[in-house]
């Protein structure tokens, strides 16, 4: 997948709904020397998103679309091309992105989900995981396709489930590994 061309740094918009930790991971490895991508523009569906917080720490443009129908999306994609974004890391994004925004961007958009997938795709994983006496849970990146968490995967890392683990515990162990994952899949699909 030749998204990278000589040793140009490519430009990614990253979207989120919430807390933003994955963005920050992002951003923090965006600074590397290594690193094949800059952070340009973060985009929330949210205006409460508690990450749009980083925009500010650090300087990168954000915005906020409602993602409500087609217009909205049509709004974004502007957005995007004006921006010359050449990939979009979906992080903690809980929209569902339309077909045609998904055709738009065609094999450059990219999900992280806390499960193994194909196991336990859309809500409630962890909640999922441990209910199934689950001995591992985990997370995976993906490409995003037209169907909901099933689209190529990246990568992905297990997380042991303990007797005593609740939703809650689990959430805080596999967010560790996911701000390891989401760069380490970057690195990935960039050195295909
Ligand atoms: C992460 O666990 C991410 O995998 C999940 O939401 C959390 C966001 O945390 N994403 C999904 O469930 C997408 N279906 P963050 O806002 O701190 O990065």
């Amino acid at each position: 997948m030749a998204l990278l061309t000589g040793s140009n740094k490519i430009n990614i918009a990253v979207f989120i709904s919430g807390t933003g930790s994955n963005l920050k991971s992002l951003i923090k490895f965006s600074k590397l020397k290594k690193s094949p991508i800059i952070i340009k523009m973060i985009i929330s569906n949210n205006y409460k998103a508690k990450g749009l917080q980083y925009a500010n720490i650090y300087k990168i443009k954000k915005k906020v679309f409602n993602f409500k129908n087609i217009l909205s999306e049509k709004k974004v994609i502007n957005e995007l091309k004006k921006n010359d974004i050449h990939l979009i890391c979906l992080a903690g994004f809980m929209k569902i992105l339309s077909k045609s925004f998904i055709k738009n961007f065609k094999g450059k958009i990219l999900n992280i989900h806390p499960s193994l997938l194909p196991k336990y795709k859309g809500l409630n994983t962890h909640e999922r995981a441990i209910r199934n006496k689950d001995k591992y849970s985990g997370c995976t990146v993906h490409f995003v396709n037209s169907r909901l968490d099933s689209g190529e995967i990246i990568n992905q890392k297990k997380v042991r489930i303990k007797k005593l683990d609740t939703p809650k515990i689990l959430a805080k162990k596999i967010l560790i590994q996911e701000h390891k994952l989401y760069p380490a899949a970057i690195m990935k699909i960039f050195s295909l």
